[in-house]
């Protein structure tokens, strides 16, 4: 396990093991590539980060994925992959989220994004995220770096 603050000085705790936190988590996240691209959505007030949200009642979080991914970007997700899980203790309350990884095979326009501008599709994540106003504090944190090596590690 990685324990870590997050942009908001928040303790966070990470681990790639098998649901350590909650077998029954109320977030999810997932980390989408769309062909050879990063696929994105711009959320209107955080910015850039990869789409993700709460599971809804009678959801899996499988489920919640896979609707979070078609609601914010378009994307229809061909696989999935669970990653690992982390919890963040907030100020008011502690939050658990599993991250997936997922490969999108279409997009499909939708009438609405939500709360988000849409699908955004980088060739590659920069660097400096962390300094970049154009990303979301959710992306300025171990959680995207420590996600990014995961992938790699299993040859994703
Ligand atoms: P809404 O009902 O969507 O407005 O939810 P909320 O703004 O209360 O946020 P949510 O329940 O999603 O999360 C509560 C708090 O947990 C947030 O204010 C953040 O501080 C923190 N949080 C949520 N998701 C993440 C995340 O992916 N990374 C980090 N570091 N913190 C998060």
């Amino acid at each position: 396990m990685i324990v870590f603050t997050d942009y908001y000085q928040n303790q966070v705790y990470l681990s790639f093991a098998d649901h350590p936190f909650s077998k029954e988590p109320k977030h999810v996240w997932v980390i989408c590539r769309y062909h050879h691209q990063w696929l994105l959505t711009n959320h209107c007030h955080r910015g850039l980060e990869f789409p993700g949200g709460k599971v809804e009642n009678g959801e899996t979080p499988e489920q919640a994925a896979i609707r979070e991914v078609k609601e914010e970007t378009g994307g229809i997700v061909d696989e999935l992959i669970y990653l690992g899980q982390y919890k963040v203790e907030g100020k008011g309350q502690t939050i658990v989220k599993n991250i997936y990884f997922a490969n999108v095979k279409e997009l499909k326009k939708q009438h609405s994004y939500l709360e988000t501008n849409g699908p955004v599709l980088l060739n590659q994540l920069p660097n400096d995220i962390v300094c970049d106003d154009r990303f979301s504090f959710i992306m300025k944190d171990e959680v995207l770096v420590q996600s990014l090596q995961e992938i790699k590690k299993r040859s994703l």
